[in-house]
């Protein structure tokens, strides 16, 4: 019988994270090193992704830690991140967490409705972010469920986000001056998204649950990013805990969610939004 501590440990276990450089995804390998694990981070972004590993590797050594520039919207390119991963930890991930998302950037023309709006909104960008957050989140389940099936473990936690749960207030997008129709808006392509990673959740939950695969979604709320202040001052009010989440805020909750602490929990999301999806 283990200890709870020794239920949280990660000891001898791999985990790959898609956008493994970004923000959130190196918070969530810094929390699975210091829970004793290894990580393999996939990010087509090789800058971020060389600094964050040579920090990593610095930290906690570089056998425990592998940087892979992947593109996640290829099968072959995860394939090979997968080939590489296998022979450089002599093993297959325990552990996936489909991480990765585009964070749309948009150059509105002047006079011109804009791109974020669902009238204007192209179809190219919508393709291009579905690749990314939904149809690469699927492509790499299909890239490292399989083995994890297979040798009868295995954790695939999707990050989704509490706009998952509930639409986006488009009130503190809003600019002022700016008529109705021309505010610029939270994109439709974040709800279908993080909507669709719960339907893919629940799928893959019972799809591999006899062979000891548990799948569950993990919803955060934003994270404080040196936003503009007028926009905190505008999401703020709709969180009861009256505050944005600390970028360090959830290294605990991505432990016990990959770890045996959470080992009857398949499925599920887990929420972690300061209770602003209760309101
Ligand atoms: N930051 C927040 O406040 C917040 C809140 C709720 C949910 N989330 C979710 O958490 C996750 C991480 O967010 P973040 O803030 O760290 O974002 P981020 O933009 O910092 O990181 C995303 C990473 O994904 C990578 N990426 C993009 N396309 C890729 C591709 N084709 N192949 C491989 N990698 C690719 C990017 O290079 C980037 O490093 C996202 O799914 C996001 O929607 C974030």
């Amino acid at each position: 019988m283990k200890t709870v501590m020794e239920m949280f440990s990660l000891k001898d276990r791999l985990a790959v994270i898609t956008g493994g450089a970004g923000l959130l995804g190196t918070k969530h390998a810094e929390a699975i090193l210091e829970a004793g694990g290894s990580v393999a981070l996939l990010d087509l972004n090789r800058d971020r992704l060389l600094a964050t590993s040579d920090r990593l590797r610095a930290q906690h050594g570089t056998e425990r830690v592998l940087a892979l520039a992947t593109d996640i919207t290829s099968g072959k390119s995860l394939s090979d991140a997968r080939d590489k991963i296998e022979s450089y930890f002599k093993k297959n991930a325990d552990i996936l967490i489909n991480n990765a998302a585009i964070d749309p950037k948009f150059e509105n023309k002047p006079g011109a409705k804009p791109l974020s709006r669902l009238e204007a909104f192209p179809l190219e960008q919508w393709n291009l972010e579905l690749s990314v957050g939904l149809t690469g989140s699927f492509l790499a389940v299909q890239t490292f469920g399989p083995k994890m099936a297979a040798t009868g473990r295995g954790v695939i936690l999707n990050i989704a986000s509490d706009l998952g749960l509930i639409s986006p207030d488009q009130r503190i997008y809003r600019q002022p001056g700016v008529a109705d129709d021309m505010q610029p808006v939270k994109p439709v392509t974040y709800s279908a998204i993080k909507h669709g990673l719960m339907g893919l959740t629940k799928y893959v939950a019972t799809y591999w649950a006899k062979e000891g695969v548990r799948c569950n979604a993990f919803a955060p709320g934003g994270v404080f990013n040196n936003h503009p202040q007028e926009f905190v001052d505008k999401l703020t009010p709709l969180i009861p805990m009256g505050r944005m989440a600390n970028v360090d805020e959830y290294k605990a909750a991505i432990v016990f969610l990959v770890s045996d602490a959470s080992s009857y929990m398949n499925g599920a999301t887990l929420v972690f939004d300061g209770g602003r999806s209760i309101m």
